[in-house]
């Protein structure tokens, strides 16, 4: 089997694993590739178009349509990439209330499942890149050679982001904010599948920089210089 560059990492929502990915990416040279902003863009469509996120036949044919863009930053205003929906820059559009409710659901369906994770096998398997979702080391990149799974609790979860949002000057109700990511992990749980060979790693005992490092020194010495 074709072995490709890739490094995996799946987790919960707020686990940090978009941080990690993107500085895994940046030490190594690699793509940072998040894989939620495809089910997002897919939403974003689906809403805007007037599909039922539950009817997975119309979703399914909705991705079928629909042209998916992730490219390096177009724009200087914080964004890790542009995300476009048929050339249209959508970054933060896809970051609406409205997609967030509705993109578990949307993304629940088998079919739908089967459409994007075949486009991000593709890209994948390209190499160099480091891919972040629910399901990229057992489904979509298996033969990955380095896979994590970084897990955070929701107590800890809870206390960064409320930490975050008293850091912006917003007021926070930290026990709304536990039921709100519990909640997104019970929505989440039917797209979330670990390979059981990942690497698992608590992110409630270590701070990101020392994951970072601790991922740094797990990464085989064959991926670190480019071919
Ligand atoms: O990581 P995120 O919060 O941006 O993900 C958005 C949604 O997409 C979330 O409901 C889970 C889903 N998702 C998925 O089903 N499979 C993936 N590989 C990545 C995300």
């Amino acid at each position: 089997m074709n072995t490709p560059r890739a490094i995996t990492i799946d987790g919960p929502a707020g686990s940090g694993k978009s941080t990690l990915g993107a500085s895994l990416a940046a030490a190594l040279g690699f793509v940072y590739f998040d894989t939620g902003v495809m089910y997002r863009a897919l939403t974003l469509a689906v809403l805007d178009a007037d599909i039922d996120p539950s009817d997975g036949t119309a979703v399914a044919a909705c991705a079928e349509r629909i042209d998916i863009g992730v490219q390096p930053p177009t724009v200087a205003d914080g964004r890790q990439y542009t995300i476009t929906l048929d050339g249209r820059d959508v970054t933060w559009d896809i970051r609406e209330q409205r997609v967030e409710r509705a993109v578990s659901t949307a993304a629940g369906h088998p079919a739908v499942r089967v459409i994007l994770r075949a486009q991000q096998r593709a890209i994948g398997m390209r190499g160099n890149v480091v891919m972040v979702g629910r399901d990229i080391g057992s489904i979509v990149l298996p033969e990955a050679p380095l896979k994590i799974y970084l897990d955070v609790s929701i107590a800890e979860r809870t206390r960064r982001r409320s930490a975050e949002l008293v850091g912006r000057g917003d007021s926070v109700d930290e026990h709304a904010l536990y039921d709100s990511i519990a909640n997104r992990d019970a929505r989440d749980a039917h797209v979330m599948q670990p390979a059981p060979d990942a690497v698992h790693i608590n992110g409630d005992t270590q701070s990101p920089a020392d994951t970072l490092a601790y991922v740094l020194s797990l990464v085989p010495a064959g991926m670190r210089s480019h071919p």
